[in-house]
Formats: structure tokens, C-alpha cells, sequence
């Protein structure tokens, strides 16, 4: 049914344009390779359009269209106006060209350039893809996913790869299997309608599955909601889907014997309203073959293909029984069948007994009256009016004839819907699996009660509906089952990463002088479409840019969410008006419908009906007289359409009678048990599926999920006239489709934006090897990686704006040259890489030669030897060579040796680098505090050990000399004094540890702020107060404590009384010379006064203090200063002191007697000697 000359891989020709489509219609001219270079007409980027109006853009359209440039670029989209003829366009010269230089465009704009583009993003950004085609029915769109498909399954291998290469046959394979699969689906779900010749009557959404090379491995189709309806009725001039009038005029004469099929159309009461038509565009016998082929590529066995056509058979001839009515006994109406012998042949297609299809025809199974403990929700439905008899109750399906008519039960007229409900709702009530469950009549008596299951006569137009519910669900049954099978036959079966293209192509927007449900549900989704289409291109867009803080002008558009919201609100919507209609049941269904729309929608501005208009309660308003009886209106997107309700519950419920579905599943026919297997007694589920509004619903939304997870391309297809002509452009019709689909407020939100928005973070990773900067890694923010490298670039700031989280880059040419630059450096990066493995396998190739040639040489001299020495017979000869040989194998085992040796040197050396290595590396990160008394300090290995020690030395006077800086100047002189402590007492004196965590404070009196102090140290000049503390002095003569104020200041040793504090001694420092002190734990110390006048005068002094160790320290120091040398300090347990007079010496003994306490001494003298016992 395609027209369009695309390229198939099925092609035997690289110049040839091929495809399905070589093979049907006119085939198209040859394709002079440059013709899509030709000159430009008009503006192939309208971008570039000025002005940018509406008519502008359309004029054109027209002036492109004019010379068969139907693809025009319109920002993001590509617009496609419908050539209605063959042209050439599609070869493989074109394809080539797009394939590999659209990243570079200068091509035109082109559908292949689209497909390219989706293609390439898929491979190389490794991100999933969908092309959304959408427009009018009849404006080019199951062409242009045609086109797409073909385009993106070549592209990988290219067009010609798949045939030369042997290896790439599973890709030709899944190649030919989706590309037949439209084809297939095509012949069973495309019909001529009013708009298009080759109408697709089902929603059809394929995921090409690809291969990281971007060789397709898989797809899946979806279908959306078959217009079944047109497979009993078709509106006049219309016709019903391909597939019946291909077999009847395709098919040889034995296949439509086995068949029981005649040629003539004419004899088929479901195509007969489409006579006469005038095919042109079609042609069935030919399509019947392509059919057929799709087929056997798909992998349908020939027993298949003929059980498929079985059913397509039967459901023609179904269409030519008749039914003639009948009068019960009991005064009901019944009916028979007219033409037994079309309902045996029925019967011998399908392999069902007559009797039993009669029966499921004529006859419908419900429940006799209300079930009163039934835990339905549903409110009862009022009683039907009469129309049918009573004749028996069934069980599990069988007939059995039970005299009674219970007057409480009479079947609904609407069979097609309420009679099925009834039997459903039974089940479902009662929780029982099988009709074999439900309490029989005759197992009661023969009256019929509440909740028994009766059987009950058709009228004849019942039954006429009911072979029509027949007809409608074997046929959609089979177009269901037939898409599954495809999607078996094209499913992946190669491991590996995989990403997805999806291809919508769903039904086009309709509006007939009749619309029904299906152009209710149809326009809905193209609502869905658009709203999903504008979101992408006009709202997000802007939207972005506004949260990256980019400037731009923001641009106004039609929103179409308020018409989608009124179809789909949960509980208010009209699909949800609807499904509480179905649910409800009974008469009347349709009217109450419409009466609940209005009521429900009536304010609504987009909504209208005979009794409300928009914006006004129902019931204030005059009659509404532009909107026909039983009808509703809604302003779509694309126009205002006119709904006639009748029908719309019936379709939404979408039940086959039990009956029915209980024969078909009885038939032999092997098909039929998986199309009805509600109809298998065993089955345990009874759940109603969901309505089939719903359920479009359902799948709706899952598509537009799909479509916003993916990267979208949009193709807009548009409808050039209504005569579906060649050559004629309308317009007004044209502008219309412009104006709806919102084209010139995309170009202008295009305008002001920009082509490509990436993250910094993507955009650095990928482009990072085009800047010095950023290559082989940056380490700063990405933003700023990303200016160094555009700045490396030579591209002009105009063409990028830095948004806050994004890089926005104006055309879409700067993205391919951005890509082209990549391109050539990947390639270089490439070479250096090559270049690289190249010398490194050269060399090793050399090294290994050289090495053989060693070995052939030592061996070849090895034999000669041998030979020379076989050969001669000289036996000393002989010997030198064997001596040679002993030789040189030492030689060998010495170099053999001596290399060892070396190598376990260079190992050693290394190992060594490498521990020390680590043990800094180690030491580095658990160094202890940097407290200069901390004793830690980390374990090292054996060899490190002296090196250990001295860092370990290294680290402490650095952290005592950090600990040092942080000293002023008090601080570091009592340091001084400590150090100097001990320096002098330091394992000399036992009670210097005691005193090393004892600050030395020097005035322990508070003598500096003493009044009468600081008025006598002015006159001796001992304003400098280093000690002061109530200390003992030790009596010459008895050795007794005296307790006196001692007082150290910068220039002399001060005694004073401790209360009056009267000066009774004062000696300069430069008069002391020495200092004694005991090894022992006491706290005696005599100071030695030079023998001047004072020092014969008085002698030395000997003190006792608890502070001895600071007092002698600081007498030293003071000393040392005054003199510029120490004083002597003598630790030793006898010297001489002197005593003015005489000269006594004192003995320390360490006794422990049991008279003196620990830290006690006891001080005896005895004649000349001082005896301290401690
Ligand atoms: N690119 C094209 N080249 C030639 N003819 C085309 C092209 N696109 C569409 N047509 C013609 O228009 C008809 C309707 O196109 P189709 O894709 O079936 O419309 P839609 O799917 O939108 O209802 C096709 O049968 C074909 O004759
Ligand atoms: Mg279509």
C-alpha cells in the first residue's frame, strides 16, 4: 500500500530505489545521485525564514512542494508535506549520502537526515531514541516510519553490507522480518478510508532493538486498538481492511476452493457497501503476494499462513448468514438460520458441529433474575423489555431443553453487551470457575429462580448482532494474535547491550461527517500526541532555558491539556463518564451517557451538546441547535469534531457473549482455542477485563511515558489536499495543519534558542580531547574545563551560552562541527595508538627472531661439530671439540650465573627502594602527635632501624622546635631554668625527677606587691625578685631549722626576717662560688661564700627547703650572670663548708633509720664534722 520509493536491504541493486514499494504501484525513476543536492527553492531551514509568519512559511511549503522538496526543516522538527507520488528520493545513492556526511549537513533537510541523526545520537551517545511521526490521517506517516525503519536498519552495515557479508546474515534476517512485518500488519489493519487510500486503522509503536555497532538485533511492535467495527460496517465508500479483497482476488483458484471461497467480492455482504470502488493506488492481487511473502519471511509455516486464512474466510462468510424470524410457542420471538450451507462451511473451516454454532448464534445463556446475595457493587440494571424466549437452562455450555418460561427473566436487547455481562457477572458473583458450578435449573424443577442460568431465544436482528460481535472479535483476535506472532518471529536473540529507537506511528486525526467511538478514541490519542509534541519542543524547551538562566524571549503557544484533561480526568473525564456508564448496564446506555457528559463536561469550554454549550449549565440553555441529537462536540487541537454516541458504551464494554466465546474455543480449529480462551469451562479467572476506553487509556499513558524517557524527533506530516492528488496544494488546508500544529511558534522558540543543551559534565567528557587543557584528564570544575576548551576551539563565542548546569550550543552546525573535530582527533589519538602497538610488536617480533636465530645457529654449530667429528676420524680433533664444547657450556653457565646474580641484584635494589618506599609512605601517614612528650613513635622493619631512629630523633627536635616557637618570653625563660636544672642535676641528685613537673615560680610569698619590700629593695637595689619563700636555715652550731625569708634577687642572696622583714644578710652574687648539695633524696644546700671580709665574717649557709632543686638552679643562673661563669655545683655525700671560724664537714648518709621519716633528715654535729642522716 506504500508509495514512496525507500530503500530495503532486500535491494539487489546499490542504484536502484527498492523496497516493497518497487513491487508495488509505479516504480520510481532512478535517482541521479546528486539530485538532493540540487539548487534550493525557497527556504529548506526555515530558520532562516523572513518574515516568520504563517504565511510565509506556508507560501513556502508550497513553492518547495511545487518542485518536489517536500521535506522542509522547521527548527527541531522536520515538516513532510505528502507528494502523493513516487519520487526519487529514497535511493541508496541518498541513502549513502545522509549516512555518511548528515553529520556535516549541508545536505537538505530529509527524512533520512532525521533518521540519521536518531541513529547516530543511539550509537555514539549511547542514548535511546523514539521518531514521533504525527499529522492528519492520510498525510504521510506510516510512509514516513516506513522510511525511518529502512533508513535506521541499514544504516549500521549499511545498505549493501548485509547481503555481501555472510557474517551479517542474522542482521539481514531481523533486517527483512521487520521490515515485512508493515507489510503484514498493513494487509490486516489498513483499510481505504475517506482520507487515505491506506489508512491505518490500529496505533502501531515499534522499538528497533540495535547493537552497539547500531545493527539492528530486534524490535517489537505495539498495537493500539483496531477499529474493528469496520470489519461489519464500513461507511459508504469506504472499504473494509485489505486483507479480505487481497485473498479474494490474490489468491489461486485451489486455495480459495480449500477456502470455500468465491472470486467475486460481490458475493460478501461484509464488502459489499465498499462497491464500486476505482483502485488506482491499489492493487490486491499483487499486495495479496507481498502479504504472503511477509509471511514466510516472518517464519509462518504454510499450515499457518492457511489456518490464518481460515479465519479471515470465516469471518467473511459469517458476514453472509442471514437470519429469519421466528414465533415461539410462548408467543417470543425467535430466528433461524437462512443459508445453512455458509454456516456449514463456517462450521468446516473452523471445525465446530452446526448445531453448536447455531445455538451460540441464535441462542443466548443468562441468569434468571436478580441475585440477591450477590456481592456486585454494580446497581441492578432495570428490567429489559421483552424480547426473547425462554427455552432451557445450559450446562457447561450444552443445551438442554427445559420446559418453563420464567416470567421474571427477559434478555436484554442489547445481547451484544448486556447478555454476556449477565453470564460474566454470574460468574464472577458467585466465584465460580466454570459454568458447570452454577446450580442448574432442571436440578430445582423445571420453574427457573433467582440466580439459575437460562437459555434464551434471539430475536432475528439480535442475532444478526451478535454474529457481528462474532465476526468483530475473531477478526481482532486474529490481528492480535497475528502481532504477537510477529513480535516472536522479530524478538532479540542476541546477548549483549542493546539500546532502543522507537517509531510511533499512530493513527492520524479524523474527523468524518460520522464519528464514532474509534475517531473518539483515535482524536484522543492524537490529543495525547500533541500535547506530548508541544511539551518537548515548546514548553520544556523554554522551561530550560529559564532555569539556566539563559535570555531568550519567551514565546506563547496553544496548550491542548484542558481538551486531554476533559477526555481523561480520573471520575470526571469523559472516559471515566463512560466507563460508569458501561459498568451501569442496561437500556439506553448511550443516551444516558451523553445526558451524564453534559452534566459532568457541560462547563467546559472545549465540550458542547444539543442541550449545553460551552460555558453554561445544562439546563439554562436554549436548545444548541449546530450540535445534532445524541451527539457531543469537542474542539480538538485540530478542529471541532462531532461525536454521535450511539454505540459508544457497547464499544467501551467490548464483551463477547459466553456463548460465543464457549463455542469458538470448542472449534477444532487450532487457532481458536488461544484467540477465545475465556471460552475454555476450566479456566479459573472470570475477572472482567478493564473497558476498552480504559484500557487505550492505560496504553496511551505508557506510550507518552515511553516517549519522554527516549530523545524525541519529530516528523510533522501534512496533508496538501483532500483528493489525495498529486500536484495540488490547498492552502487553507495546509495552513490549517500549520497553524494546529503550532510549527511557527516551534521555528520561533527555536529561533531564540539554542540547538543543543548537554550538562557540562557530558559535554566535557565527550569533548574533552580537543583541548591540551582538558586531555587526557582535568581536575578542575567542569564549567571551567568547559570554557578552556571552547576557547581551544576555533568557534566563536556567539555560538554557545553558559547556563548554570548547561552548555547551550545555537546551531545545530556547530554541534557537527563540534562532532567533526572529535571525529579527526579520535582519529589521530587512533594512529598514535596504532603506531605504538605497531613498534612494540615489531620489536618483539625482532627480539624473538633474534633470539631464534641464536638458537638455529648455536644448534647448527652444535651438528656441524658433531658432523666435523663424526666425519674425521682424528681423534685429538675430536677431543678439542668436545673440550670446545665443555668449555663453552661453562662459558654459558657462568654468563648464566653472573646474570642471576645481576638480576637478583637489581630485584634486591628494588625491593629495597620499594620497602623504604613504603615505610616512608607509611610513616607519612601515621606520624605521632606533635606533643614533644608523646613517646610514640611507629615500628619499623630490622633494616630501617638506625634510619628509623633517626627520623624518629629528626621528628622530635622539629616538633620540640614548633613547641618552642610558641613560647614568649617568660615561658622560655623558665624553660631556660629547667633545661639548666637539669643539666645540673639530671641523674645526680635523687630528688631532681621530683621537682621536673613542679613549675618553678619563683616569689612564693608575694614579695614583688609587698609595700615595705619594694621600699627596701629600692635602697639595696634588689628590685629584680627571681625567688622568694620562707625557707630554713640550718643553725652551725645544732643543726636546728630556722625558719627565715629567703629571697634570690638579680644580683645578691637575700636573708631577712620573716615577719619584720629586716635584712640581716645580704651577699652579692659575684660572692658565691659554689653550691653543695647531696646525691640523696634531702632537701639541703649550702651555698659557699668566697673568703672577701663578709665571707670570713659569716661563712657559707646552709639551708633546707622543699625547693631546693629552683633555688639552686636559679642561684646558678643568677650567679652565672652576674659573674659571665657558673658557679661550681658539687653533689657528693662529704665536703668541706665553711663556717666563719671554722671549717666543718658535712657527711650525708643515707641510713633509713626508723627515727627519721622518709623525705626527713636528721642533722647532728659532732665537733667538726655536720652529719646529715637522711
Ligand atoms: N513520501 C511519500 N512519497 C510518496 N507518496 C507518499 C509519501 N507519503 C505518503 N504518500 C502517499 O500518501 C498515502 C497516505 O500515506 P500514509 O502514510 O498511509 O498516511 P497516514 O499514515 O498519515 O494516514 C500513501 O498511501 C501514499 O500513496
Ligand atoms: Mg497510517
Amino acid at each position: 500500500m506504500s508509495s514512496g520509493g525507500v530503500p530495503s536491504a532486500a535491494a539487489t541493486s546499490s542504484s536502484q530505489c527498492c523496497g516493497q514499494h518497487g513491487s508495488r504501484g509505479h516504480s520510481a525513476r532512478r535517482a541521479p545521485p546528486l539530485a538532493i543536492h540540487e539548487q534550493e527553492v525557497g527556504v529548506a531551514d526555515t530558520l532562516q525564514l523572513e518574515p516568520l509568519t504563517e504565511e510565509a512559511f506556508v507560501a513556502n511549503l508550497q513553492q518547495r512542494f511545487k518542485r518536489d522538496l517536500i521535506y522542509t526543516s522547521a527548527g527541531d522538527v522536520l515538516v513532510s508535506v505528502n507528494p502523493y507520488k513516487k519520487l526519487a528520493l529514497y535511493s541508496l545513492d541518498v541513502v549513502e549520502a545522509y549516512r555518511t556526511k548528515a553529520l556535516l549537513s549541508h545536505l537538505p533537510p530529509h527524512i533520512f537526515a532525521l533518521a540519521d541523526k536518531a541513529h547516530w545520537n543511539l550509537r555514539e551517545r549511547n542514548e535511546e531514541q523514539c521518531v514521533v511521526v504525527s499529522g492528519e490521517s492520510g498525510s504521510g506517516k506510516t510512509e514516513a516510519a516506513r522510511i525511518v525503519l529502512q533508513y535506521v536498519t541499514v544504516a549500521g552495515s549499511g545498505p549493501t553490507g548485509a547481503q555481501q557479508d555472510p557474517s551479517l546474515a542474522p542482521i539481514k534476517q531481523v533486517r527483512d522480518r521487520l521490515l515485512q512485518a508493515g507489510p503484514l500488519l498493513e494487509a490486516f489493519g489498513n483499510a481505504k478510508t475517506h482520507k487515505n487510500d491506506n489508512s491505518s486503522r490500529f496505533g502501531k509503536y515499534l522499538d528497533v532493538e540495535f547493537d552497539f555497532k547500531g545493527d539492528p538485533v530486534g524490535g517489537t511492535f505495539t498495537s493500539y486498538l483496531l477499529e474493528k467495527s469496520r470489519v461489519t460496517r464500513q461507511l459508504a465508500g469506504e472499504r473494509n481492511f485489505h486483507i479480505f479483497y487481497q485473498l479474494l482476488t490474490g489468491a489461486d483458484i485451489q486455495l480459495l476452493k480449500s477456502l470455500k471461497l468465491h472470486r467475486n467480492i460481490d458475493n460478501y455482504a461484509f464488502l459489499r457497501p465498499s462497491r464500486p470502488l476505482s483502485m488506482e493506488t491499489i492493487d490486491d492481487k499483487r499486495d495479496f503476494q507481498v502479504t504472503k511473502k511477509a509471511l514466510e519471511t516472518l517464519g509462518f509455516s504454510a499450515e499457518d499462513v492457511v489456518q490464518i486464512f481460515k479465519v479471515v474466510a470465516s469471518v467473511l462468510k459469517l458476514g453472509n448468514i442471514g437470519f429469519t424470524p421466528t414465533s415461539n410457542i410462548d408467543g417470543t420471538e425467535g430466528c433461524t438460520v437462512t443459508n445453512d450451507y455458509e454456516l456449514f462451511e463456517v462450521c468446516g473451516l473452523l471445525g465446530t458441529n452446526p448445531m453448536e454454532l447455531t445455538s451460540a448464534l441464535t441462542q443466548r445463556t443468562i441468569l434468571a433474575g436478580p441475585v440477591l446475595d450477590s456481592p456486585s457493587t454494580n446497581p441492578a440494571p432495570p428490567p429489559p423489555p421483552p424480547c426473547g424466549s425462554l427455552r432451557g437452562v445450559k450446562s457447561g455450555g450444552c443445551s438442554s431443553s427445559v420446559a418453563g418460561t420464567p416470567p421474571s427473566f427477559v434478555p436484554s436487547s442489547s445481547m451484544s453487551s448486556t447478555g454476556s455481562r449477565d453470564v460474566y457477572e454470574v460468574c464472577e458473583m458467585l466465584q465460580h470457575s466454570t459454568l458447570a458450578r452454577l446450580t442448574l435449573a432442571d436440578e430445582r424443577g423445571s420453574s427457573s429462580t433467582a440466580g439459575e442460568l437460562v437459555v434464551a431465544d434471539l430475536s432475528a436482528s439480535e442475532a444478526t448482532a451478535s454474529r457481528d460481535i462474532l465476526c468483530r472479535a475473531l477478526y481482532s483476535r486474529l490481528f492480535a494474535w497475528l502481532v504477537k506472532q510477529v513480535n516472536d518471529a522479530t524478538r532479540v536473540r542476541k546477548y549483549g547491550k542493546r539500546k532502543v529507537l522507537g517509531i510511533m506511528d499512530i493513527y492520524g486525526f479524523e474527523v468524518f461527517d460520522q464519528n464514532n467511538f474509534e475517531q473518539f478514541i483515535i482524536n484522543f490519542c492524537n490529543e495525547k500526541l500533541q500535547q506530548a509534541v508541544a511539551e518537548c519542543t515548546l514548553r520544556l524547551r523554554q522551561d530550560e532555558m529559564l532555569r539556566e538562566g539563559i535570555e531568550w524571549t519567551p514565546v506563547d503557544f496553544f496548550n491542548n491539556t484542558p481538551v486531554c484533561e476533559l477526555i481523561e480526568k480520573n471520575n470526571h473525564g469523559i472516559l471515566a463518564v463512560l466507563d460508569e456508564e458501561s459498568q451501569r448496564g442496561g437500556p439506553g446506555g448511550d443516551e444516558s451517557f451523553l445526558a451524564r457528559l453534559c452534566h459532568t463536561c457541560g462547563s467546559s469550554a472545549y465540550f458542547e451538546t444539543r442541550n449545553c454549550a460551552p460555558h453554561s449549565a445544562p439546563t439554562d440553555l436554549p436548545c444548541n441547535t449546530s450540535v445534532p441529537p445524541n451527539c457531543f462536540r469537542l474542539r480538538h487541537y485540530a478542529g471541532t469534531v462531532t461525536y454521535n454516541v450511539a454505540g459508544f458504551v457497547e464499544k467501551n464494554n467490548d464483551t463477547l457473549p459466553l456463548d460465543l466465546s464457549l463455542a469458538m474455543f470448542r472449534c477444532e480449529h487450532p487457532l481458536l482455542k488461544n484467540l477465545f480462551p475465556e471460552g475454555n469451562p476450566k479456566r479459573t479467572t472470570l475477572k472482567r477485563a478493564a473497558s476498552a476506553g480504559t484500557q487505550f487509556k492505560i496504553s496511551v499513558g505508557a506510550l507518552m511515558g515511553n516517549l519522554q524517557s527516549k530523545t524525541p524527533h519529530f516528523i510533522r506530516c501534512i496533508k496538501p489536499n483532500e483528493l489525495k492528488q498529486p500536484r495540488i496544494f490547498e492552502n487553507a488546508l495546509v495552513q490549517h495543519q500549520v497553524r494546529y500544529l503550532c510549527l511557527v511558534q516551534t521555528i520561533k522558540v527555536r529561533k531564540t534558542s539554542f540547538a543543543h543543551s548537554e550538562s557540562y559534565e557530558s559535554f566535557l567528557h565527550r569533548y574533552k580531547m580537543l583541548s591540551p587543557h582538558t586531555w587526557p584528564c582535568w581536575r578542575g570544575s567542569a564549567v571551567e574545563g568547559a570554557s578552556y576548551l571552547l576557547r581551544d576551539l576555533p568557534l566563536s563565542s556567539p555560538h554557545f551560552a553558559f547556563g548554570r548546569t548547561k552548555i547551550f550550543i545555537r546551531s545545530e552546525r556547530t554541534v557537527s562541527e563540534l562532532e567533526e573535530f572529535r571525529r579527526q582527533r579520535l582519529e589521530d589519538l587512533a594512529a598514535s595508538v596504532q603506531k605504538m602497538w605497531r613498534g612494540y610488536r615489531c620489536r618483539q617480533r625482532y627480539l624473538l627472531m633474534r633470539q631464534s636465530q641464536i638458537v638455529i645457529a648455536s644448534a647448527w654449530r652444535s651438528w656441524r661439530e658433531w658432523q666435523i667429528g663424526k666425519t674425521r676420524l682424528f681423534k685429538g680433533k675430536k677431543n678439542l671439540f668436545c673440550l670446545y664444547r665443555v668449555a663453552r657450556e661453562e662459558y654459558r653457565e657462568l654468563k648464566r650465573r653472573k646474570q642471576i646474580e645481576w638480576a637478583v641484584q637489581v630485584i634486591q635494589t628494588h625491593y629495597l627502594q620499594w620497602r623504604r618506599r613504603q615505610y616512608l609512605q607509611r610513616l607519612c601517614v601515621s606520624l605521632p602527635s606533635d606533643s614533644p612528650v608523646c613517646r610514640e613513635w611507629p615500628m619499623a622493619a630490622k633494616r630501617l632501624a638506625d634510619a628509623n631512629l633517626m627520623l624518629r630523633r629528626m621528628h622530635h627536635k622539629w616538633r620540640c622546635h614548633k613547641y618552642r616557637l610558641k613560647f614568649d618570653q617568660t615561658a622560655r625563660n623558665r624553660m631556660r631554668e629547667k633545661v639548666t636544672a637539669s643539666i645540673i642535676f639530671k641523674d645526680r641528685k635523687a630528688s631532681y625527677p621530683r621537682s621536673v613537673s613542679h613549675p618553678f615560680l619563683g616569689d612564693y610569698v608575694r614579695l614583688r606587691q609587698n609595700v615595705q619590700w619594694k621600699k627596701i629593695c629600692v635602697e639595696t637595689n634588689d628590685q629584680y625578685v627571681v625567688f622568694a619563700d620562707i625557707i630554713n636555715k640550718i643553725t652551725r652550731s645544732s643543726g636546728k631549722f630556722v625558719p627565715i625569708l629567703f629571697v634570690l634577687s638579680t644580683s645578691s642572696m637575700l636573708i631577712l626576717d620573716q615577719r619584720t622583714l629586716q635584712i640581716k644578710y645580704r651577699v652579692p652574687a659575684t660572692e658565691i662560688y659554689r653550691l653543695s648539695l647531696s646525691p640523696y633524696l634531702d632537701d639541703v644546700a649550702i651555698f659557699h661564700i668566697k673568703a672577701s671580709d663578709l665571707g670570713k665574717k659569716k661563712g657559707d649557709f646552709v639551708f633546707h627547703t622543699g625547693h631546693v632543686i629552683e633555688i639552686v638552679t636559679k642561684l646558678f643562673l643568677v650567679v652565672q650572670n652576674a659573674v659571665g661563669k657558673p658557679p661550681e655545683v658539687n653533689i657528693n655525700t662529704e665536703f668541706e663548708a665553711n663556717f666563719g671560724s671554722q671549717s666543718v664537714m658535712f657527711s650525708f648518709k643515707c641510713a633509713g633509720l626508723p627515727e627519721v621519716q622518709p623525705g626527713q633528715i636528721k642533722i647532728m654535729r659532732k665537733g667538726s664534722r655536720m652529719e646529715v642522716l637522711v
